[in-house]
């Protein structure tokens, strides 16, 4: 089976090895140190703005109008395009190379959540193309509106789909490493 991040369900067997020294049980916010802490809230946060859009598109498909979709989806989409694209800068320029370093029997699965950066990389321009299709559809009263509506909200829930698989998957690796390292990411 292929390890691709729109094919594969959970992460392969080979990079959970970590996980078994820290299991997700045992992931109670007074026992992780700050940088995996924070790690997870950035995931949640990302979470948490795709479950708003898919929100914002399920009203939409009850009944909702164009101008509000517009309204409720698009600024949403522009600060999770942002932060996520800065969040994986900050993952793969800083934290994995020392990730790398730290724990090299990890270095196979450090490459598969690069490999997932480029992969949501080309879904997340995607998302931006659809956005501003929806947008200027709209603002220009073009008569296909809801037909780039339509297209942004697959686009979306395509995207949604991989990032939750990498969000996970990364969380299975990192968190897990972070703790069993805490001196080479204390601040
Ligand atoms: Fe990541
Ligand atoms: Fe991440």
């Amino acid at each position: 089976m292929s390890d691709a991040l729109d094919v594969r369900q959970a992460l392969p067997e080979a990079h959970r090895w970590l996980l078994e020294t820290y299991p997700r049980l045992r992931w109670h916010d007074a026992e992780l140190g700050e940088v995996a802490r924070f790690w997870l809230q950035m995931h949640g946060g990302f979470r948490q703005k795709q479950a708003a859009m898919a929100g914002q598109v399920a009203a939409w498909h009850a009944g909702g109008d164009l101008v509000s979709l517009h309204r409720g989806l698009i600024p949403t989409l522009q600060a999770y395009l942002q932060h996520l694209d800065g969040h994986h800068r900050v993952e793969t320029g800083h934290y994995f190379p020392v990730m790398r370093r730290v724990e090299p029997r990890i270095t196979a699965g450090i490459d598969l959540l690069d490999a997932d950066h480029d992969a949501i990389h080309g879904q997340l321009e995607a998302l931006f193309k659809a956005g501003l299709g929806f947008h200027q559809a709209l603002a220009s009263g073009a008569p296909d509106a809801a037909d780039h509506a339509a297209h942004l909200a697959d686009a979306l829930e395509r995207a949604s789909r991989q990032t939750d698989r990498h969000l996970e998957d990364e969380e299975d690796i990192v968190i897990p490493l972070i703790t069993r390292h805490a001196d080479a990411f204390a601040h």
